[in-house]
């Protein structure tokens, strides 16, 4: 066996001693005088926490995020559950009965093998949000990816505390668990907390909570699985994940010293994990779990479509920009998308400094309104107006009995027409609206297009989301081996942590 055959083979440790000012390979660790380096054994399901791990039912501590729209998959989250992995449907943005079938779907492949689902905040829609959350308790749904939530909701709160009680030895048992998924330390710091006292209070009034569920509620956090999500696709605060998971991870340890829960906070890291170096380090600095969404996407199983996988496998590092966000269209937020071949995020920026600048829609200068007619909504704003209304009416009256006494509100419905048509243009693969292509992306996809360059993963069709999973895991696991080398003073060979990435049947030789 050569040096770099006994660096991959992760399940064996590795020996290596200094002869000459050369490194060899060594049989045991002959002597710890003189030179000697060892790398531990490095599973790849020793990776992250245990506790996480084990909570979960997890082999792997490697979760697929979820992707609004229904890009997050049936079919990724499937994968993911059957390879040892978890993976979150993307309810956000469709309808009720989307997330049916969906539940229908997934309860009959996987029945209560690991998966679960997002429950996004919907600061425009609380009627959705609530109406989620009475799906998710009656289908059963134990685990949800909690995201967007600025603040704490009454649907939350009842979702996390259904059905808690405390065993035989007096433990506190929660059957619904949450992982939240948040990039500010604000938002952190209730998730880590005990649900507040008003909305358990409410929840008594309601009849959905006894007194004594109320104080088994004190005892517990809200999500005792936190994600710190760093610059990332979609929503996106744009912090370095470098900065944000130390910050989270210090919280982390404040809350469990203030709560003493029974069981510890975990923290897990997303945004921009797209290599096996970005793995190895947000394990190094103490991710529990790790989160990618980005590559996901790039991926066969993702609910996007090829057009849109083809345009990712050829995104660089710059690639990506922020662009207004549809479903917060009125309040500035942004999303990161997809620049290189779309025309999207600048089209959606004039249409916020359009918004921004006038009070209704019949004030638009001409020239811009019939620019807007030509080029973005290909129709009168009249019969956008048209559609969009039939589309309230069914989804929420309330908006449109809104936006009919309020024109600036019947202007955002309007804009935020364009704002939704484009991320199904891009779903759906529609030819003659490429240049509208709305796509979330976060730099991670550039990252990735590097490092597959020239492997059987650098082309679209290839791309799926367990063999990705492994080649990550196995890398980081490669990668922390070498590192651990380094420490030792063994200087490396950089033909070893070149880790081009492996077909799923070479890996699985490496892995087991
Ligand atoms: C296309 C796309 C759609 C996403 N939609 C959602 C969503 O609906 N809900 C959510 O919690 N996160 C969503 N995310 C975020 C991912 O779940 C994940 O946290 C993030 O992508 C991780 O960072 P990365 O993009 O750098 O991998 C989305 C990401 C992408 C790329």
């Amino acid at each position: 066996m050569t040096e770099i055959q006994a660096v991959y083979a992760i399940d064996r440790p590795l020996f290596l001693r200094e002869r000459d000012g050369h490194w060899a390979l060594s049989a045991g660790p002959a002597s710890l005088d003189g030179r000697t380096a060892f790398a531990p054994a490095c599973r790849l399901e020793d990776l992250g926490d245990p506790s996480f791990r084990a909570d979960h039912r997890l082999r792997y501590a490697y979760v697929a995020g979820a992707m609004a729209n229904g890009i997050g998959s049936v079919e990724v989250v499937e994968a993911m559950s059957r390879a040892g992995m978890v993976g979150f449907f993307g309810a956000a943005g469709l309808p009720l009965a989307r997330v049916k079938a969906a539940i229908d779907r997934l309860s009959r492949s996987l029945g209560d093998a690991p998966h679960g689902y997002n429950l996004i905040h919907s600061p425009n829609e609380p009627d959705h949000e609530n109406a989620v959350v009475e799906l998710y308790l009656s289908r059963g749904v134990r685990l949800v990816e909690a995201s967007a939530f600025l603040d704490l909701t009454l649907p939350l709160i009842r979702y996390r505390t259904h059905g808690i009680h405390a065993d035989a030895e007096g433990r506190v048992v929660t059957p619904n668990k949450v992982i939240a998924k948040v990039s500010r330390v604000e938002v952190a710091s209730k998730f880590f907390a005990p649900p507040p006292d008003r909305f358990l209070q409410e929840l008594v009034r309601g009849g959905a909570l006894t007194p004594e569920q109320v104080r088994l509620a004190g005892r517990i956090p809200v999500a005792q699985d936190l994600t710190a999500e760093a610059d990332s696709g979609g929503h996106t605060d744009n912090r370095p994940l470098v900065t944000l998971l130390p910050t989270m991870a210090a919280l982390r340890d404040r809350m469990q010293a203030q709560f003493r829960y029974d069981r510890p906070l975990r923290v897990g890291a997303a945004g921009g994990i797209a290599t096996p170096a970005s793995a190895a380090a947000a394990f190094v600095m103490g991710a529990a779990y790790v989160v990618t969404g980005t590559i996901n996407q790039a991926c066969v199983e993702s609910g996007s479509s090829d057009a849109v996988r083809q345009m990712l496998a050829q995104a660089e590092q710059a690639d990506v920009i922020m662009a207004p966000a549809a479903d917060m269209f009125e309040m500035g937020v942004k999303v990161q998308v997809l620049k290189r071949g779309t025309m999207f995020a600048m089209r959606a920026a004039k249409l916020y400094e359009l918004y921004r600048a006038h009070a209704r829609l019949e004030d638009l200068p001409a020239a811009e309104r019939a620019a807007l007619e030509k080029n973005l909504f290909r129709a009168p704003l009249e019969e956008i107006w048209a559609q969009t209304r039939v589309y309230f009416m069914e989804r929420d009256p309330r908006q449109v009995e809104r936006a009919e006494r309020e024109p600036k509100h019947r202007m955002a419905l309007v804009f935020r027409w364009y704002l939704g048509q484009s991320s199904r243009w891009a779903n759906v693969g529609e030819p003659t609206r490429k240049l509208d292509y709305q796509v979330w992306c976060g730099p991670a996809m550039g990252a990735f297009n590097e490092w597959t360059k020239g492997s059987f993963l650098e082309h679209a069709r290839n791309r799926r989301v367990v063999p990705v999973a492994y080649n990550l895991l196995y890398g980081a696991a490669v990668l922390l081996r070498l590192s651990m080398l380094r420490c030792q003073g063994v200087p490396l060979d950089p033909e070893w942590s070149r880790l081009t990435p492996v077909e799923p049947d070479r890996l699985d030789a490496a892995t087991r």
